[in-house]
């Protein structure tokens, strides 16, 4: 008999513990959870108050006794106790009723993870629960998600877009062969946004209005046609709240930075690439996944400055999750990947 007594209750999960979101995929029934990576504590840090989307509502909003608590930065922990309490929650949620076995957790992880980094990822799935942490990078988890033929002997370039990471990543062999990583992504758009408001409007808003002026009408390349929004906020000189039309064609000088930033990873990832696997790139094309590959003309502006075929995947916001759910179904043939 191949299977163990342990695969056979298994209630295996894959966590994709991102920036700003974290999903779950548990084995043989798909993503389970999908919340922002949000935690709500009481003052002391003593209760857990709300997680996920419940804790985001009350960001910017809570009386003095409750703090909220975003425990990743830059797609790293950065506050260990409170990403433990996270994941031991959602990891929890996933299980429902099954406590037979404790699970084995798959995490994806940025490939510019340092080793004392990867540790801590490790011993946070440890405490929350988990029997067996594997880890995989993110990239390669999000080109199995799209199908990619990642242990095949040929070139796959993925870009993926987080919240707190930008990760260029060329794959071949079930390795990571080249990769650029960069702690640059959709929460930086948002600072950026926050503080060309300030400067341009003297008008004070939070980041969850900067990131809906990113989503509505941001943009990297010149769109077919140009969108404004009212933008609610304090005016930083009269101290009191007003509203501000913003143009898309400010919002898109005010995201040049971040965006520079993407364009040359990705020129920088292509240069570190062997000729073999450039020609691969060439004809297959790049990918684009996470949440900041959305925004508007990101596609188009990497299109024109590489001159590679670039595309968005479906759902791309799913695509790590998705990539370890599939890496758990069929853990034989992905078993080179983890590590
Ligand atoms: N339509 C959109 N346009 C621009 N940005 C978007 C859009 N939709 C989502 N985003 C941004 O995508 C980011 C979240 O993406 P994602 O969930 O892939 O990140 P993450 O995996 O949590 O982060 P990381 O991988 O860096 O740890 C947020 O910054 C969000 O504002
Ligand atoms: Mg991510």
């Amino acid at each position: 008999m191949r299977f163990s007594f342990g695969s056979f209750f298994s209630n295996d999960v894959g966590v994709d513990l991102g920036t700003a979101n974290t999903l779950v995929y548990v084995k043989g029934e798909g993503i389970v959870v999908n919340e922002p990576s949000i935690v709500a504590l009481d003052r002391d840090r003593r209760k857990l108050v709300a997680v996920g989307a419940e804790a985001r509502e009350m960001m910017g909003r809570t009386p003095e006794n409750i703090v909220t608590v975003r425990p990743l930065k830059d797609g790293v922990i950065a506050d260990f106790d409170v990403a433990e309490e996270m994941l031991r929650y959602f990891i929890r949620r996933a299980q429902r009723n099954r406590f037979l076995v404790r699970p084995r957790v798959v995490v994806c992880v940025p490939s510019g993870i340092t080793e004392v980094e990867k540790r801590a990822v490790r011993d946070a799935a440890e405490r929350a629960g988990a029997r067996e942490v594997f880890l995989v990078a993110e990239p390669m988890a999000a080109a199995i998600g799209v199908g990619l033929p990642v242990n095949e002997p040929v070139g796959s370039m993925v870009i993926d877009i987080g919240g707190g990471t930008s990760e260029i990543a060329v794959i071949s062999l079930s390795g990571v062969v080249t990769h650029v990583s960069e702690r640059v992504g959709g929460d930086e758009m948002d600072q950026a946004i926050v503080q060309f408001m300030k400067k341009a409007h003297n008008l004070l808003i939070g980041e969850r209005m900067a990131e809906q002026i990113k989503v509505q009408i941001g943009s990297a390349y010149p769109l077919e046609k140009e969108l404004e929004m009212p933008v609610k906020g304090r005016d930083l000189i009269a101290n009191i709240p007003k509203t501000v039309v913003v143009r898309s064609e400010e919002v898109r000088e005010a995201l040049q930075e971040p965006v520079n930033i993407i364009v040359n990873a990705t020129r920088m990832a292509l240069e570190r690439t062997p000729p073999e696997l450039s020609s691969d790139i060439l004809d297959r094309g790049v990918i684009m996944t996470g949440g900041g590959s959305l925004l508007k003309g990101l596609d188009r502006r990497l299109r024109e400055e590489t001159g590679l075929p670039v595309s968005v995947m479906d759902d791309p916001l799913t695509c790590v999750a998705r990539g370890a759910g599939k890496i758990l179904e069929n853990i034989e043939e992905y078993r080179k990947v983890l590590f």
